[in-house]
């Protein structure tokens, strides 16, 4: 038994779970007036409301008892403090460090993390403000129009979503692009209306290794060049951010250009470090420095609130007690706010990359389910596609529901009608509709017997399903820093209770190394001896099939 099950406080709440499971939310709620006050929590810019799980008092401070069982505080302070806690693969965790304000230093293995890091910033600002303003000339002399952000993964979801759901506060002093698939036609799509003298290329890559991003990267300066004849111009419309500075330089980023990453910044964690620069460049450096302020605010929050009013610590309690104790097996996130259309495949990496391992820390094997897979849309889009499910399948789905009380694009009436669908949903996902109500309904509306026999137990919606709901002031860069910080250290809490090196990713390398493998099979006339027969004739008739 791994020492979490051990623990009094998990023991007691498998007991809880069993328990908690045969009631109804409804009966909380009818019992107890004061619920919403006792399970919300209001920051200036945000508020979190936790009521509507299946929780009570008991529950909450059992969960608690689970934080300071686990250490949980004990653990913040060595993340914040530069500790090596990515175990696996001996690293500090120090994204906090890219948005603390401070000029006082932190030391990881002898360098000065506060000073790279007010360095980089201060490149950023000069390199951010020379594009802006036209500064920074292409190989024909023309100012830059079109920044084209390659990368994928961190170097990529971070960025985009923000860019997306900050769209508002950009002055189009240029237009920001991404290519993330290797699929040639998001990169020919893209590139198609651009005048290669006006783009700027930023490749994004910690490890300027990866092959999608290398294959995106190349056929960019293929571009180029086939337009400027000279691989000089290269200087003039490359800037690479990376770990990898050899890398970077071999593949023909001039080294004035290379802003600079670190190995204790984790890619899925990284929006706040260089790779963060086409959301400066699209929206000025002040706006960059506000969203570094609002993940700022978040930390401190986490850093200093007690464990019982603490946002960041209640989310990941309630993930591993809605999955670990009462069997979820995933999440949706669901944004009413149209800027956040990205939120839910940005949290997919950060959650489900983090803590989807199956070992400790230790590496023995977990014996307990850990993350829920995550997965979400647009609340209106999903409404009218998958909450059907939500509300009436047999698989419980705890959602997070995110909206905002103003919105960045007032059009009359539209916000209200969004906002009434974001509070009929959780309130009807909670108490639902019993049979008798369902028939008395259709009584009422002078259905025949008939019909309310056939129809009534198609009507049932038991309820019960937990949701939070996230309400944000308005999207702004700083509201945007909160919310993004809130998940990042909630994943991290979740990680220290359920014992995951949520810092790694080693999961992704199996497939990586095949797929570089199989590159070369599909380059030649050979086939690999390794494969089951199922791979192979696919591989075969791949190959078969792209002879003609
Ligand atoms: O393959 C997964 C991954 O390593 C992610 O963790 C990372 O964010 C992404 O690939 C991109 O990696 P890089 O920034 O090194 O190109």
């Amino acid at each position: 038994m791994s020492s979490r099950q051990a623990l009094s406080s998990w023991k007691k709440l498998q007991q809880l779970a069993v328990e908690k499971k045969s009631q109804h939310m409804n009966s909380f709620f009818a019992e107890d007036s004061e619920r919403f006050n006792k399970f919300s929590i209001e920051l200036p810019k945000l508020l979190l409301d936790y009521s509507k799980n299946l929780i009570d008092v008991e529950t909450m401070s059992t969960l608690f008892d689970l934080a300071k069982e686990t250490e949980v505080t004990q653990w913040r302070e060595k993340m914040f403090s530069g500790e090596k806690i990515n175990k696996t693969e001996n690293r500090a965790v120090l994204h906090t460090a890219l948005r603390r304000p401070n000029d006082e230093p932190l030391f990881v293995d002898g360098e000065n993390v506060t000073a790279h890091v007010q360095a980089q910033l201060a490149n950023m600002d000069i390199f951010v403000n020379k594009v802006r303003q036209g500064k920074w000339l292409g190989y024909s002399g023309k100012r830059i129009t079109d920044i084209v952000n390659i990368g994928v993964g961190g170097s990529n979801l971070g960025p985009q979503m923000v860019t997306e759901a900050l769209k508002h506060y950009s002055d189009n002093s240029v237009n920001v692009h991404y290519v993330s698939n290797v699929d040639g036609a998001q990169i020919v799509e893209i590139l198609r209306p651009l005048n290669p003298e006006k783009v700027l290329f930023i490749v994004s890559s910690k490890t300027f290794t990866t092959t999608e991003t290398m294959t995106n990267a190349k056929t960019a300066i293929n571009w180029l060049t086939s337009s400027s004849f000279d691989q000089k111009s290269v200087a003039k419309h490359f800037v690479a951010v990376t770990a990898n500075k050899e890398n970077a330089m071999s593949f023909g980023i001039v080294e004035d250009n290379i802003f600079d990453m670190w190995d204790w910044v984790g890619g899925r964690f990284s929006l706040w470090s260089a790779i963060g620069l086409p959301i400066a460049l699209d929206l000025g450096f002040d706006q960059f420095k506000a969203l570094l302020k609002g993940a700022h605010e978040m930390d401190q929050h986490f850093i200093n609130a007690p464990i019982e009013e603490n946002m960041p610590m209640i989310m990941a309690l309630l993930s591993v007690w809605n999955t670990t104790f009462l069997g979820a097996r995933s999440q949706a996130i669901l944004p009413y706010d149209q800027t956040l259309h990205m939120l839910s495949a940005y949290l997919q990496q950060a959650e489900m990359e983090s803590n989807g391992k199956s070992v400790t820390w230790d590496g023995d094997e977990v014996e307990y389910a850990t993350v829920p897979s995550i997965w979400g849309e647009l609340g209106i889009n999903g409404q009218h596609a998958f909450y059907q499910y939500l509300h009436q399948s047999n698989n419980v789905v705890p959602a997070d529901f995110i909206g905002s009380v103003e919105s960045v694009t007032p059009v009359k009436g539209h916000h209200e009608t969004l906002m009434s669908n974001f509070f009929a949903q959780t309130q009807a996902l909670m108490t639902g509709v019993n049979e008798e109500q369902v028939r008395a309904d259709l009584k009422a509306k002078g259905r025949t017997q008939k019909y309310i026999d056939t129809v009534a137990p198609h009507k049932v919606h038991k309820g019960n399903r937990p949701t939070n709901t996230i309400l944000l002031k308005r999207i702004d860069p700083t509201t945007l820093g909160n919310l993004i910080a809130l998940y990042e250290n909630k994943i991290f809490v979740q990680g220290i209770i359920l014992q995951i090196c949520s810092f790694d990713q080693w999961g992704v390398e199996l497939g990586k190394g095949l797929a570089a493998s199989i590159q070369k099979e599909l380059e030649s006339d050979v086939l690999s001896e390794n494969h089951d027969c199922s791979t192979e004739n696919l591989i075969r008739f791949y190959k078969k099939s792209s002879e003609g």
